[in-house]
């Protein structure tokens, strides 16, 4: 199933001179005031089978806390478009510009695939799959950090906000200050900064502290990365620091944790309008009415450690502490860089478990395990979020989780129950949670089967003081954190 933006319906293409170009839309002049880089553009382009293409919203965290940010703010995007070969002219969506970067097949293989996918997200969550290091791989990573960097440079006014985004284009803030020295720089990690020990692995570390060096502010999700990469400029580059500040060439670059959210109000009110609220009735009469329904909704990644909860699940199943179809389990997986080896092999494994656990304690007609290998509507994911008892987040490594904080926006009702990985960033502000050691199997079983049976009176009380937490702490409030502290650097 995908997924139609509906802001993407009414997309109008502009610059290259078309009809209907409104003034001040040309994105080949340096007009725009505020500039976010990331790899990928909010919304994907799909070609059908038969050669026609269509928008769709792009996968991710990044994408989620981003758009309405930028839209908010009529700002330019630039980031790929989601398929190699040329790029589509900029255009304009939702209200923002969007400005398409071109990747050929060979990138994406090297530079998408390989050095982002293959050898930094490995490295930056806790090696939870071996990284490898190739030096195509790292070329391909230099001239594509390049191109971002040029296109940035091209659309940003004088005196912009340039703001870049995540480990795939850790080298623009340094090429990109290169070209216009005029522009303030902010450059925001999405997933966790490893320690000294770890990312000194890499055999292109310096390049990569340098070009993060060219940011006036750089921040991570949690405070213990921001010491990391204070500490990684001092003992790799001999560079004088302070607790979150390093003197480098002539200026002082800032580190500091801000951590992401999500914009509560607007799935708040999602979550809890009439035809959500009645979905969610439907989903668990279509599950069959189960007393119990346990969740799980991720991309399709190894980190989320999606096969932790199926094997906590199908343990109390033979223990017979639970029985299904009274509890059932619901798990939707965007699918996710399907090329990617370790993904491949994930993927193979997750769908063995499920089909293992149905065969044995699932009924004609009435799995233990309900698999869904797609991407969701917003309005779907919201209705699943209302109907489940029991949420599991269970990463082995995560920056944030913004699962875990769209189920916590989605409970007004104060229902559920939410089981969290303490190796997720969401863990360190949503404390009420049942948190679990992803590694350790008789511990999350044990806070699964806690949730599973929480009084109504202390679920209410644990929830009320997550939703309280996240009313301050949401979207408005990171973004706008972020750029005072950016602007007091300019
Ligand atoms: P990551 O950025 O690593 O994917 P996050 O939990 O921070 O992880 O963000 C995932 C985002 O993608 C959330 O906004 C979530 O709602 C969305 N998402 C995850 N799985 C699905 C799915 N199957 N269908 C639709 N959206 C999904
Ligand atoms: C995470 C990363 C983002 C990335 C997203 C989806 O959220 O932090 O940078 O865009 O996953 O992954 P993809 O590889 O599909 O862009």
């Amino acid at each position: 199933m995908s997924l139609a933006l509906p802001a993407v319906a009414a997309l109008t293409r502009v610059g290259s001179g078309m009809a209907g170009t409104t003034a001040g839309q040309d994105q080949d002049r340096a007009d725009s005031p505020v500039v976010v880089v990331a790899n990928r553009l909010p919304v994907d382009q799909v070609t059908e089978p038969d050669g026609s293409t269509r928008w769709q919203r792009s996968p991710g965290g990044l994408v989620t806390a981003l758009e309405p940010f930028v839209a908010g703010r009529g700002g330019a995007w630039v980031g790929w478009s989601g398929s190699a070969g040329e790029a589509p002219e900029p255009f304009e969506s939702g209200g923002m510009s969007l400005i398409p970067v071109p990747l050929s097949e060979e990138e994406v293989d090297r530079y998408y695939e390989g050095m982002s996918n293959a050898s930094l997200w490995p490295l930056y969550h806790d090696v939870v799959e071996k990284p490898e290091y190739h030096r195509t791989w790292w070329d391909a990573y230099v001239q594509v950090n390049k191109r971002f960097a040029d296109r940035a440079a091209e659309v940003a006014a004088e005196g912009a906000i340039v703001w870049v985004h995540d480990y795939q284009l850790q080298l623009v803030p340094a090429l990109l200050r290169q070209q216009r020295p005029d522009l303030t720089i902010g450059f925001f990690l999405h997933i966790p900064f490893p320690p000294y020990e770890l990312f000194t692995q890499l055999p292109w570390r310096s390049a990569i502290v340098e070009g993060l060096l060219g940011a006036d502010l750089v921040g991570f999700q949690r405070p213990s990365a921001a010491v990391n990469f204070v500490q990684l400029a001092r003992r790799l580059h001999d560079l004088p620091t302070r607790s979150s500040t390093i003197e480098y060439d002539g200026r002082t670059v800032t580190a500091r944790a801000f951590p992401i959210s999500i914009d509560v109000k607007a799935f708040e009110e999602l979550a809890g309008s009439p035809e959500v609220v009645q979905r969610a009735k439907e989903i668990r009469a279509e599950l069959g009415n189960p007393e119990k329904l346990i969740l799980g909704v991720d991309r399709l990644d190894y980190t989320k450690g999606i096969t932790v909860r199926l094997d906590a699940f199908q343990e109390l199943l033979e223990d017979g502490v639970v029985e299904a179809p009274d509890t059932v389990m619901v798990q939707v997986a965007t699918p996710s860089r399907e090329r990617v080896e370790h993904y491949v092999h994930m993927r193979e494994t997750i769908e063995q478990q499920v089909g293992h656990i149905n065969g044995v304690h699932g009924t004609l007609g009435g799995p233990a395990v309900h698999y869904i290998n797609q991407s969701v509507p917003r309005e779907e994911l919201a209705a699943l979020y209302r109907a489940a008892d029991v949420m599991l987040v269970t990463p082995y490594r995560d920056g944030m989780n913004l699962v875990a904080k769209e189920y916590v926006a989605a409970r007004s009702d104060l229902g559920g129950a939410l089981v969290l990985s303490e190796f997720a960033g969401a863990a360190a502000e949503l404390k009420q949670a049942f948190l679990v050691n992803p590694h350790d199997i008789a511990g999350v079983k044990n806070q699964l089967v806690r949730a599973l049976r929480l009084e109504p009176a202390e679920g209410a009380k644990r929830m009320r003081a997550m939703r309280r937490h996240l009313a301050k702490n949401d979207l408005e409030h990171w973004a706008s954190s972020f750029f005072e502290a950016l602007q007091a650097q300019a």
